[in-house]
């Protein structure tokens, strides 16, 4: 049951860097993703066309896309919560946009100023635009496992707001444990009934390590067939609107179990290390994740 290949979605750029206090230089970012592009990953999430009085730290969205050097066979997505920053996205030159709701109501509330049936009416508007100009549409449910204002969330809960971006024209959906509270037994929980609802290869996983359960998680969801894993470049990462949240699991971090465990990638972990290690540089820290301490520098 467990691919033999895994498609590593990296996050860093906009999930890690819309979350550090300091603000990025749109320079930095260029820098970073360009050389992310050099590693063989095929997905680089580059920024968010949101509103800059929520997430302040996005606000050069445009700048950073029209600055980067477009590696061929690489997708740079961006996170577009409604129709105008879909037509920013989409003017910017993005090619694969995401929605992005969530499994609880509070943290919809919280995160994007409206109710879940509110944000899927409006993700419809976002994936009709997006399909007709062909483009691809990724969808995100936030709160997964629990939610920071409420507390425990039902598979259901989850299985309904996926089912219901898949029906839009999603290509895939990612589940995301926000805050990163989540173990094993919780990931096979929330997996049985989501895998039942929604095929496994439209699946992706998106593991905030908060507790240190990131890898273990991961594993769990190799073991249910997931081959897209969502990582951060450092471990860098967060959510504004979820306090308490960590970073996402780390890039290198994953890297380094997956070549362990035989699964292709076909991304170059020294590569990974190194830009784990500059962005790091950039924010005036060591790299949060074991492995690019491990690895250092050399
Ligand atoms: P709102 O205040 O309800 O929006 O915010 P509005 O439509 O009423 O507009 C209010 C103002 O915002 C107007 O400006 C609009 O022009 C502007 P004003 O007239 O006041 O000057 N505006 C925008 N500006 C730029 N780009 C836009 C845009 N839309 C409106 N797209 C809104 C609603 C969704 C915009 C807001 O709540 C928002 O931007 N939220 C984003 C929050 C966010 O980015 N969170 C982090 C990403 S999600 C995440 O990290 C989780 C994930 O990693 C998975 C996981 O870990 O679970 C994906
Ligand atoms: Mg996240």
């Amino acid at each position: 049951m467990r691919p033999s290949h895994v498609t590593l979605y990296e996050v860093g750029p906009r999930d890690g860097l819309q979350a550090e206090t300091a603000i990025v230089s749109a320079a930095d970012k260029i820098a970073l993703i360009d050389r992310l592009s050099k590693s063989g990953l095929t997905h680089i999430e580059a920024a968010s066309f949101v509103s800059p009085k929520w997430v302040p730290q996005m606000a050069d969205a445009r700048e950073v896309m029209t600055g980067i050097a477009r590696a061929a066979g690489v997708d740079y997505p961006v996170l577009t919560p409604n129709l105008q920053g879909y037509e920013a996205a989409k003017d910017a030159g993005a090619r694969t946009v995401a929605i992005f709701g969530a499994a609880s109501e509070t943290f919809s509330q919280k995160n994007i100023n409206c109710s879940i049936a509110e944000s899927l009416a409006r993700f419809r508007f976002v994936t009709d635009a997006a399909l007709s100009d062909g483009m691809r549409v990724r969808g995100y449910v936030s709160t997964v496992i629990a939610c920071p204002y409420e507390g425990p969330i039902t598979p259901e809960a989850v299985a309904s707001v996926a089912e219901q971006m898949l029906d839009m024209g999603c290509y895939e959906i990612s589940l995301g444990d926000t805050i990163g509270v989540g173990t094993p037994a919780d990931v096979a929980r929330l997996l049985d009934v989501v895998t039942a609802r929604v095929p496994r290869d439209r699946l992706a996983v998106h593991f905030h390590d908060t507790y240190g359960q990131a890898l273990a998680n991961i594993l769990t969801s190799l073991d249910y067939g997931i081959a897209t894993v969502d990582a951060s470049v450092g471990g860098l990462g967060g959510c504004p609107y979820a306090p308490g949240a960590s970073g996402n699991v780390a890039t290198e971090d994953v890297l380094y179990m997956l070549n362990g465990l035989g699964i292709a990638t076909g991304v170059d972990i020294r590569t990974i290390v190194e830009a784990a290690w500059f962005i790091s540089d950039v924010l005036g820290r060591t790299p949060r994740s074991k492995v690019a301490n491990a690895m250092s520098r050399a």
